[in-house]
């Protein structure tokens, strides 16, 4: 074998791939030259005004990525042993383990078989009197049942926080997802619509927990008060880490926020090819394609198909892969896994999940996806014939 054919990537289009709107580097530049490459530097303070300007909320605050936003929500919730916390079953480990890591206990929610987003219907039943939260995931950025969701939140006293990692800018009935709980939690992770690396932010609903949030995220300080001349000495004043990203990091998520308009365009595009393309094949195999209800305006992240069955849904894949096209899936059932097993989880828990997760594939999505790309993925995916 050719050293170069040794070194040729195992697919010709990845499933996912970094794209830079052009400024970052000249921003990543500018934050050196300023002097300030640590946490809150001036790039930071721009990307959450951005933030809280889209979201509406009272305060945004960047971290390190969007599971640290999650830790800190369980902090400021201040859970305890014992306390119950309600999520989805289908999502990624994070918005389970920072619960968990509270010594809370999970309880698995089951997903609705359309947009595949926590079944408000059952919410209630899984209430107790030990519940203290429940943490709706708006999967693919498509927006969960928020009236129901938070009609029984504000009935049972439960606070709700929005794993929003998804759905940055998608909408449910004209609410921005992310404004609806106490607090939401934003990912900036190289997969997601608007990216530094690895990142995230925590948007904050409640007036009442800004404060404690800053001290939280401050190592226990009042920092954030000394910076804004409210004291004239800063010390420890309670529990706390360090969840700021460096100024480096904002700077390039800066370029890539401003592209906002940009970015969403070329994901709509991507995404509405997607569906229009895949649509009679989908009909004619027995396979799915993402529903969105008419009140959501979904946030473009990833594209799905459901296939029949497990068979079939691991063929696809090898038959993109032998076309050296990645596709993956994802999520396994949370409360099938090792650790949830340990709180009780078992099959037939959570039939939906259980059966989506057989079935889901993800296509290759990213805002530098070209139109060629694209064309091959789907002429790739319509001659799949199981
Ligand atoms: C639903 C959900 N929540 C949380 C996370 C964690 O995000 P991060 O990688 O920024 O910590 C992810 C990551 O993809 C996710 O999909």
């Amino acid at each position: 074998m050719q050293s170069s054919e040794a070194q040729r990537p195992l697919y010709d289009i990845p499933f996912n791939k970094p794209w830079i709107s052009g400024d970052e580097y000249r921003y990543m530049a500018r934050a050196v030259e300023q002097g300030h490459i640590s946490g809150d530097g001036p790039f930071t303070k721009q990307c959450s005004q951005i933030l809280e300007n889209w979201t509406g909320a009272r305060r945004v605050l960047l971290t390190t990525n969007c599971t640290h936003a999650l830790e800190m929500s369980a902090l400021l919730l201040d859970l305890k042993p014992g306390d119950e916390v309600i999520l989805p079953s289908f999502t990624f480990v994070s918005t389970v383990n920072a619960f968990v890591l509270r010594g809370a206990t999970p309880i698995f929610a089951d997903i609705r078989p359309d947009t595949l987003n926590l079944d408000e219907t059952t919410l209630e039943r899984l209430v107790t009197a030990r519940t203290r939260a429940v943490v709706p995931v708006h999967y693919a950025g498509i927006g969960c049942e928020m009236d129901n969701i938070m009609e029984i939140a504000r009935r049972r006293n439960l606070a709700v926080v929005e794993d929003n990692a998804h759905g940055l800018l998608g909408r449910y009935k004209d609410h921005l997802l992310g404004s609806f709980g106490c607090l939401a939690t934003q990912s900036f992770h190289e997969t997601k619509n608007f990216t530094c690396g690895e990142g995230g932010a925590l948007v904050i609903n409640d007036p009442d927990l800004i404060e404690p949030a800053e001290i939280l995220r401050e190592k226990g300080t009042n920092r954030s008060r000394f910076f804004r001349g409210q004291v004239d000495k800063y010390t420890w004043v309670g529990l706390g880490s360090s969840y700021l990203p460096s100024d480096i990091l904002s700077a390039f998520l800066l370029a890539q926020l401003e592209a906002h308009e940009r970015i969403q365009a070329r994901r709509k595009t991507i995404w509405k090819t997607y569906l229009s393309e895949l649509r009679g094949w989908a009909d004619s195999i027995g396979a799915r394609l993402p529903i969105v209800p008419p009140h959501c305006q979904p946030s473009y992240h990833l594209f799905y198909v459901l296939l029949p069955d497990l068979t079939r849904r691991q063929t696809l894949i090898g038959h993109l892969k032998a076309q050296r096209i990645l596709a993956v899936f994802h999520y396994q059932p949370l409360h099938l896994s090792t650790m949830g097993q340990r709180f009780g989880g078992r099959p037939g828990d959570c039939p939906v999940t259980e059966d989506i997760a057989d079935r889901l594939v993800r296509l290759p999505f990213y805002n530098g996806l070209s139109e060629e790309d694209q064309a091959r993925v789907i002429e790739a995916v319509v001659s799949f014939r199981p």
